[in-house]
C-alpha cells in the first residue's frame, strides 16, 4: 500500500490532508512531520484518539526522508516549497505540493529541473480545478457554446483573507505575495480555461487600504491595542479579533517556536496587499483580469467570461453559472450541489483524484507542474509591475521554451 507523510501540519495539512488520509483504507499515512514538534505531536495524538492510527512525527524533513515513504505532502509555508520538493525527488519519493509550486519563477524552474532529472512525480494542489462549478464551466468552454475566448474576469472576494495579515504570509519573502499566494489558483483557473494559452505581459495596482493602523475598527483611550489579540485589551469589541481554538495552535504548542497566528491585523507589518487587480494578455490575443480584495465580508468567487459566441457569469458561493448565448434572447442557467468537506468538496475531491492517481498511475490528469509554474510566472510579474508601475513582458522572467521541451 502507498506510504504518506505529511510535512507541515498546520491547518492545510492536518485539516486538508493528514486527517482525511489517516481515515483511508486505500492509502497508508505514516508520518506526521513539523519544525514545531510539538504541532506534529498534537496533530498525531488527535488521529490515534479518533482512528486509533499511529503514525511516526518528526521536527526534520531530512529524517523522513530516510525512512520508508513513497509520498511526501508539502504544506509547509510556500517560501520552502523549493527546497523539500526538491529534496525530496531527489530521495527518491513521490512529491505532492500544495499551491503555489513556490514563491519565484527561478525556484520552480529549480523544481522542474530536479523533476525531470530525478524522474519523480510530482502533483500539484490546485483545488478549486476540483471545485463543481469551475469544472462545469470548464465543460461548457469545451462544450464550444462560448466560441473561442477572448475577455475573461475574475474577483476573488474573501474575507478569511485578513487572516493573512496575522500570520507569516502578510511577507513578500515567505508567500511570493498575495497574487501568487491567493492569486494562482484564480489565475491558473483562468489559464486552464485559454487551453493554456501563453501569457505575454502583466499589469498590475494594489495596496493596504484598509488593513492599516488608520482603519483599527476600535478606538479606546488609554487601553493597550494589540499587538496580539490575545493580550489586546479591546479585543472584545473588536469584530476582527482572532480566536484561536485549534488545539494545533494552544498557547503550548504556539510557545515552542513563538508561532501565533494572532498578531493585530491592522498593526501587523506587512509589504503585501490587501486589495490588488491584475491584467494579463495572452499570445493569443485574449485578456484577462483578476480581482483580489481580503477585506471585503463576502467570500466568494465571480468569474464572467465573454466568447464569439456567447457570455458567462457564474458565481461560486451561490453554485451558479449563466450562460447567454449571442444573437438570442434566452439564457441556460445551471444551479449545482456541492458536496461536503474543505472548499466546498474540492479538497475531497483533489484527493481522491492524487489517490486514483497513486494507485492506478495514468488514470487520473493532475494539473501539470507546467501548469503551476505559469500562475507563479504571472503572479511574479503582476507583483513586479506593481512595485514598479510599469507592464512586465513575462519573458523577463521565464524562457518559454524551456517548458516546451
Ligand atoms: N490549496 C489551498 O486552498 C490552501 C489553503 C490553505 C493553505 N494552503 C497552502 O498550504 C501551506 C500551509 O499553509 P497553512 O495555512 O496551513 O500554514 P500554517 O502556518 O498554518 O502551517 C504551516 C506549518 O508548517 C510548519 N513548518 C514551517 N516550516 C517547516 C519546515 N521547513 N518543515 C516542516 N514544517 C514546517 C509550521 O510549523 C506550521 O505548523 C501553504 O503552502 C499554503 O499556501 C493551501
Amino acid at each position: 500500500m502507498v506510504k504518506i507523510a505529511v510535512v507541515g501540519v498546520g491547518g492545510r495539512g492536518f485539516h486538508g490532508f493528514a486527517w482525511p488520509l489517516s481515515q483511508r483504507r486505500d492509502v497508508q499515512l505514516v508520518s506526521l512531520v513539523d519544525t514545531n514538534l510539538e504541532r506534529a505531536q498534537v496533530a498525531a495524538r488527535l488521529i490515534k484518539e479518533k482512528t486509533g492510527l499511529v503514525v511516526s512525527r518528526y521536527g526534520d524533513y531530512r529524517e523522513l526522508l530516510k525512512t520508508e515513504v513513497d509520498l511526501v505532502v508539502v504544506t509547509t509555508p510556500d517560501f520552502t516549497h523549493a527546497e523539500i520538493a526538491m529534496a525530496t525527488m531527489r530521495a527518491g519519493k513521490d512529491v505532492f505540493v500544495d499551491k503555489p509550486l513556490a514563491t519565484n519563477t527561478a525556484d520552480c524552474l529549480r523544481i522542474y529541473e530536479t523533476m525531470k532529472q530525478t524522474g519523480r512525480r510530482l502533483f500539484l494542489g490546485f483545488n478549486l480545478r476540483y471545485d463543481i462549478v469551475c469544472r462545469r464551466i470548464k465543460e461548457i468552454l469545451e462544450s464550444g457554446a462560448l466560441g473561442r475566448i477572448v475577455n475573461i474576469s475574475n474577483a476573488d472576494f474573501y474575507e478569511g483573507g485578513k487572516t493573512y495579515m496575522a500570520r507569516w504570509n502578510r511577507f513578500y519573502k515567505y508567500s511570493g505575495g498575495l497574487f501568487c499566494h491567493k492569486g494562482c489558483h484564480d489565475l491558473d483557473i483562468m489559464n486552464w480555461y485559454l487551453n493554456m494559452a501563453r501569457p505575454l505581459r502583466v499589469a498590475a495596482m494594489a495596496g493596504v487600504d484598509v488593513l492599516r493602523p488608520e482603519e483599527l475598527p476600535v478606538a479606546a483611550a488609554e487601553k493597550k491595542i494589540g499587538p496580539y489579540c490575545r493580550v489586546c485589551q479591546v479585543r472584545q469589541f473588536c469584530p476582527d479579533a482572532a480566536r484561536v481554538e485549534s488545539p494545533l495552535y494552544s498557547e503550548d504548542v504556539a510557545r515552542v517556536d513563538a508561532y501565533y497566528p494572532d498578531t493585530c491585523i491592522y498593526l501587523s507589518e506587512k509589504d503585501t496587499h490587501d486589495n490588488g487587480f491584475a491584467m494579463v494578455e495572452y499570445e493569443g490575443g485574449q485578456r484577462v483580469f483578476h480581482w483580489e480584495c481580503f477585506f471585503t465580508p463576502v467570500s466568494t468567487r465571480r468569474f464572467t467570461i465573454v466568447g464569439t459566441r456567447g457570455h458567462l457569469d457564474a458565481d461560486l458561493a451561490e453554485n451558479k453559472i449563466v450562460v447567454y448565448p449571442r444573437w438570442r434572447k434566452d439564457r441556460i442557467t445551471y444551479s449545482l450541489m456541492r458536496g461536503e468537506g474543505g472548499h466546498g468538496g474540492a479538497d475531497a475531491n483533489m484527493l481522491e483524484g492524487l489517490i486514483s492517481s497513486l494507485n492506478e498511475p495514468g488514470r487520473f490528469k493532475f494539473t501539470s507542474v507546467e501548469e503551476g509554474i505559469m500562475s507563479v510566472v504571472i503572479a511574479e510579474a503582476a507583483e513586479k509591475s506593481r512595485r514598479q508601475g510599469r507592464i512586465v513582458e513575462t519573458k523577463e522572467l521565464i524562457d518559454w521554451e524551456v517548458l516546451a521541451r
